[in-house]
């Protein structure tokens, strides 16, 4: 399948920097109208006025999304504004690594990540899913990570949030594709972006350039497959559902040691 994203009005959640930033930028160089959804206004506007310079359309949605009374009021917004959605992209996110024996204290962090990485994910869909089933068709593209894949440490409060939206995708498309709702997941690598830049350990960790992510999102669009990511990904994945035990027993050696190379690199 190749949609034409030319014409599309596409929300795109996190699209004031990184990965959501650059697709919305590549999305509205390709024809679609992008709605673009994150905190800082001014960053928003930053984006939007350069695709419209370039003769793209695209329009400001400022909105915490952890907010539930911002949440509503841009969804209506949009809802008002926007006469289709034929595509939602919830990619705004935080990430937090840190052992889960340093964390026993911070149940801040289990429900920070919980908040935007899953329960926004949930509240705007749940919001503009309407829509696409009065129009009979729509989208939500869902990101995620390669690191859920894999058996990775550290990142115990924002995988399980993005295992939480994983298993609601799955839900969704279980429940509605045959009502003309299109779910994909997109599980990304190591990017080089805000996020990944600050944790200084992965200074010198070769990263996908956020280009070629945001083609990800793209391609999530054109070909609305239920998941885009790499055979790196589709390996650990099958890999762990087989047998946890021994292949995180295999791995947790492997991250510690690129963790301690990481390290020395940086002094
Ligand atoms: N970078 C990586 O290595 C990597 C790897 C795997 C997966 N991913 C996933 O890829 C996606 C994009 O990540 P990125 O690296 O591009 O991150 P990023 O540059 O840090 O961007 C995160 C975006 O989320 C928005 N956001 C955060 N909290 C928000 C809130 N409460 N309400 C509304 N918007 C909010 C931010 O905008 P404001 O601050 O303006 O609100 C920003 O636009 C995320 O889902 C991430 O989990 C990234």
């Amino acid at each position: 399948m190749h949609v034409d994203v030319s014409g599309k009005t596409i929300v795109i959640t996190g699209a004031s920097s990184g990965i959501g930033e650059t697709a919305a930028r590549q999305l509205a160089a390709a024809g679609a109208k992008v709605c673009l959804v994150a905190r800082r206004e001014d960053e928003l506007d930053r984006v939007r006025e350069d695709i419209v310079r370039a003769g793209g359309m695209a329009w400001s949605y400022p909105a915490d999304l952890t907010d539930e009374a911002s949440l509503s009021a841009v969804s209506g917004r949009i809802l008002v504004e926007q006469s289709r959605i034929d595509v939602l992209v919830n990619n705004a996110a935080h990430s937090i690594r840190r052992p889960i024996s340093e964390a026993l204290d911070r149940l801040h962090d289990y429900q920070r990540t919980i908040n935007i990485n899953y329960l926004a994910a949930v509240g705007l869909t749940l919001k503009l899913l309407p829509r696409m089933l009065e129009q009979g068709e729509g989208q939500v593209v869902n990101i995620s990570t390669l690191s859920s894949q894999v058996p990775i440490p550290l990142f115990s409060a924002y995988l399980a949030s993005k295992a939480a939206l994983e298993s609601f995708s799955r839900s969704m498309l279980a429940e509605l594709s045959d009502q003309g709702i299109a779910v994909s997941l997109v599980y990304f690598p190591m990017v080089r972006t805000p996020m990944s830049n600050r944790t200084s350990l992965y200074r010198h960790m070769p990263m996908m350039n956020v280009d070629k992510a945001a083609g990800w999102i793209v391609r999530a669009i054109q070909t609305r497959d239920a998941r885009v990511g790499s055979p790196v990904g589709t390996l650990g994945s099958l890999a762990l559902a087989a047998l946890p035990g021994p292949v995180t027993r295999l791995t947790q050696p492997l991250f510690r040691q690129m963790d301690k190379r990481l390290a020395a690199r940086l002094k």
